[in-house]
């Protein structure tokens, strides 16, 4: 049955669009789902594997010496750039390839982008899976990069272009929700294959070729977004895609509307130049930061290094991996929570709820680490445990908070002409300082022990600090009603905001 939903897209105000939810649009949510899977998957592989004996002794002998010296430091013994070199080289690779993915994506479609993505990723996966040496392993693991860069560029983006606007929140946070589902099934993966010698770790990261060959084989049943197609000039097919979508041929209004925001895209010629302006500054600002801020929450330390991290405090390996199975399974639950609260309590509550939360474990596993954990010994059972329920306290509130809306809040705060240039840069310093935490971590915690959680606790402080003064609610607030009802109104952000400026300021 039609429904008849509110659009807030339109610059005069609320227009009806008539639209429902089409078995089109569900098929099109899982494909998105797997590119997710595909970049979750990843981040929770390259954990497990860097913990695992085979692949450290074939390629890492010196980690893997250290490792199995009784004496050596506890906090140092995975300290190796080559080992770190291995996780962040993707992030890196995702980091430049999400510039090349924006370009792809405005003049050959999401469809192509999206399959480019599974066709990197499938190449990478199949040089890793054979590795026989670092040079193949650290190669597979850049065409990974690029495929994830591809895919986080056109996913979100696709998702959003065809959701009814009813759901394109709803449908954000999927994404996210996507991401953790493969993290925690690579957790999974790893517990399985860790017990089969030698080649578990081959298996590990083969099998990272099942979402890819997912999204490759779904990306080919579905068609093009209509606003990629109207944008491209196929006027006809966009209207026939849309109604298609839509399950309804009344779809004038929408029609109207992508048209229009096409035309005003059109008129922007450079989008970046345009992100310069003085009054660009809250929202760009916001962007950056929430990203920055989503990286020192420390939350890549545990999803990367999770099975590093246990086994560093004590943990044998099954039980290490074990462990990071169950923060995998929080992660995801606790990301549902977010889906189901994020309209309801708005994004400042969660945000500052997770800021207490986030301290208080941060500051107690330090705490604890720096009482019981000296450099040679092991954590009794009992402290241990508390440093997983800890973890999964941090984690819960990560995936409750900054997880999901370090994305949602900057797609939702730019108007229009800006939102995709600025939207790119969220991404891309999302890659950047993933890449930074993921090269920097094993080494900060050789250096600063347990200092390190305090080290993200202060992090957490200023976070919170933004929150409280910077951060304007956007809760139910229409998408192009931001400038008006929270940029203009904000103790701080409203002297941005005088279009006068803009002229005098303009770089
Ligand atoms: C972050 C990732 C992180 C993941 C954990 C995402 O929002 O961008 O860096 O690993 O959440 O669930």
């Amino acid at each position: 049955m039609p429904a008849m939903v509110m659009s807030n897209a339109g610059p005069g105000g609320a227009k009806k669009f008539e639209g429902r939810i089409t078995i089109y649009v569900v098929i099109c949510g899982i494909i998105a789902a797997t590119g997710g899977l595909m970049f979750g998957y990843d981040i929770g592989i390259s954990g497990g594997v860097t913990s695992m004996d085979d692949f450290l002794e074939e390629f890492f002998p010196v980690v893997y010496e250290r490792k199995h010296k009784a004496k050596e430091d506890n906090y140092c013994k995975f300290d190796n750039q080559n080992l770190q070199l291995f996780t962040s080289s993707l992030y890196l690779a995702a980091l430049v390839a999400s510039f090349v993915a924006s370009k792809i994506c405005t003049k050959h479609g999401r469809r192509l982008t999206m399959q480019a993505a599974s066709v990197f990723f499938l190449v990478g996966v199949i040089l890793n899976a054979a590795a026989v040496n670092i040079a193949m392993l650290i190669i597979g693991r850049i065409l990974l990069g690029v495929g994830v860069g591809f895919a986080n560029q056109a996913v979100p983006l696709f998702l959003s272009e065809i959701a009814p606007v009813h759901l394109r929140g709803a449908l954000n946070i999927l994404f996210q929700l996507d991401v953790t589902i493969g993290i925690f099934v690579a957790n999974i993966v790893n517990y399985l294959v860790s017990n089969i010698h030698p080649w578990g770790w081959r298996l590990a990261l083969g099998l990272a070729g099942v979402p890819a060959t997912m999204l490759c084989l779904g990306s080919m049943v579905i068609a093009e977004t209509p606003t990629s197609l109207i944008e491209r000039e196929m006027l006809m097919e966009g209207l026939a895609m849309l109604k298609k979508i839509r399950g309804t041929d009344n779809v004038d209004t929408e029609y109207e509307e992508i048209l229009h925001a096409c035309e005003m895209a059109r008129q922007v010629k450079q989008p970046f130049k345009n992100l310069m302006k003085r009054s660009s500054r809250p929202q760009l600002v916001i962007a950056i930061v929430m990203q920055v801020f989503q990286q020192f929450t420390g939350i890549n330390a545990i999803m990367f290094y999770a099975p590093v991290l246990f086994q560093t405090i004590g943990f044998k390996n099954d039980a290490s991996l074990l462990s990071a199975v169950i923060t995998g399974i929080v992660n995801v639950l606790s990301t549902v929570v977010s889906v189901v609260l994020v309209d309801k309590v708005g994004r400042r509550f969660l945000l500052l709820e997770a800021c207490g939360q986030m301290l208080i474990t941060q500051v107690a596993i330090g705490g604890i680490l720096l009482v019981n954990l000296k450099a040679t010994n092991d954590l009794g059972h009992g402290v241990a445990v508390w440093v997983v329920v800890l973890v999964c306290l941090f984690v819960s509130s990560f995936a409750w908070s900054w997880g999901p809306l370090g994305w949602l809040i900057p797609s939702e705060t730019f108007p229009l002409a800006t939102r995709t240039a600025g939207y790119a840069f969220a991404v891309s310093s999302n890659m950047l300082f993933t890449f930074v935490i993921a090269q920097a971590f094993l080494s900060m915690m050789c250096h600063l022990r347990a200092g390190i959680f305090f080290f993200f606790g202060a992090w957490i402080v200023m976070m919170g600090l933004f929150v409280i003064f910077l951060l304007p609610e956007t809760k139910n607030v229409p998408i192009d009603e931001m400038t008006e009802k929270v940029w203009k109104q904000h103790w701080f952000w409203k002297r941005f905001m005088d279009e006068e400026d803009d002229k005098k300021y303009s770089v």
